[in-house]
């Protein structure tokens, strides 16, 4: 007999099971069986637009953390979308290592800057002054710190994918990491990597055992704005190089893809920036109600993107582009 055949006692508890099972996903507790269900086409246009969306407007939060708590209704839904992140040879590699207390993120960020002081002797020397300014942590600040682990061991047995290339363990931590961080954008979640930590360190302050590594180590929390770019192009760091440049054609450094290279250079995603605060603010506020794609954002397709950042910052300073805005040139 199938479950929903069940009568008496045992049919009203499933049946009541299900009903909450229902209100909870309808409450965004629960991920809808719709949202696993394999399909074999791609997402309508607004789902697709919220996927780049969250892409576009990610970043490495380290200045904007609020010090409202985080609800574990949300968190467990980050962690769900790690968890289905890719593995080699379905190894699942992870564990998710979750820290609340005050006094141990202090020891984290202490090891943080005694890292950061050994790395500023490698920075060139002119670069030297900024990277001191350069805010690269929010341990104390954000809500909550979360460091992902790769169990080296795991498939120890089995190495499906990891026989001629054991690193994959490690790749596919870095897998789930991404999901995470893209998953906690579109809830309005601020997430900040802190690698300049020894490692060695953090493993014996988290207790982690000598075949586990920690693949990231995580700052979590509501944030008062997504910086419409990154932090280190802002203060000049660094800026994105042009994708075309980053293309080959069949073997490393291989000319030709003219075409898809021209096709790239066409593209721009108008950046969240003033689409929402104005030029006067350039930031997005991530609480409350998030705007909607304009009609016209919603009716093209990922062929009329446009990557180009002189575009994208005219875009924004006109106003013109509200996220998802993905233009043609
Ligand atoms: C593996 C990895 C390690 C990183 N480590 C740090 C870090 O220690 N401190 C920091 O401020 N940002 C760190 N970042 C964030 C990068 O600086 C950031 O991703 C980059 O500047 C681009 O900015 P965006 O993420 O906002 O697009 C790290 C990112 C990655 C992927």
């Amino acid at each position: 007999m199938i479950p929903s055949q069940k009568t008496g006692l045992a049919g009203i508890v499933i049946r009541m099971v299900r009903r909450l099972a229902l209100i909870a996903i309808a409450r965004g507790q629960a991920m809808p069986e719709t949202m696993t269900a394999p399909m074999g086409d791609g997402f309508d246009q607004l789902a697709r637009d919220a996927v780049y969306r969250a892409m576009f407007t990610r970043r490495d939060v380290r200045s904007h953390f609020l010090p409202a708590a985080l609800d574990d209704d949300v968190l467990a839904r980050l962690l769900l979308a790690a968890h289905h992140a890719p593995s080699v040879g379905f190894m699942q590699p992870w564990n998710f290592i979750v820290i609340r207390d005050a006094k141990r993120r202090k020891k984290v960020r202490d090891l943080f800057l005694a890292a950061r002081e050994r790395e500023l002797p490698e920075i060139e020397a002119e670069r030297q002054a900024l990277y001191r300014k350069l805010k690269l942590e929010g341990i104390c600040e954000s809500a909550l710190n979360i460091c992902i682990t790769c169990d080296r061991e795991r498939s120890r047995d089995s190495p499906l994918g990891r026989w001629h290339n054991p690193e994959m363990d490690l790749y596919s931590t870095v897998c789930a990491v991404q999901n995470f961080w893209l998953a906690a954008r579109a809830e309005g979640i601020g997430v900040g990597w802190v690698s300049i930590i020894e490692a060695q360190a953090l493993k014996s302050l988290l207790s982690i055992p000598e075949h586990v590594t920690p693949v990231a180590y995580l700052c979590v929390g509501r944030v008062s704005e997504f910086a419409p770019k990154p932090d280190l192009e802002t203060h000049g760091w660094g800026r994105r190089l042009p994708l075309p440049e980053l293309i080959m054609s069949e073997t490393f450094c291989g000319q030709g893809e003219s075409l898809l290279k021209s096709t790239v250079a066409r593209l721009n995603t108008v950046d969240a920036t003033a689409a929402i605060a104005g030029p006067a603010d350039q930031r997005v506020a991530p609480a409350g109600p998030q705007r909607e794609p304009p009609k016209e954002a919603s009716a093209l397709s990922l062929s009329s993107l446009n990557f180009d950042d002189a575009s994208a910052s005219r875009a924004s300073q006109s106003g013109s582009g509200t996220w998802p805005a993905m233009v043609l040139k």
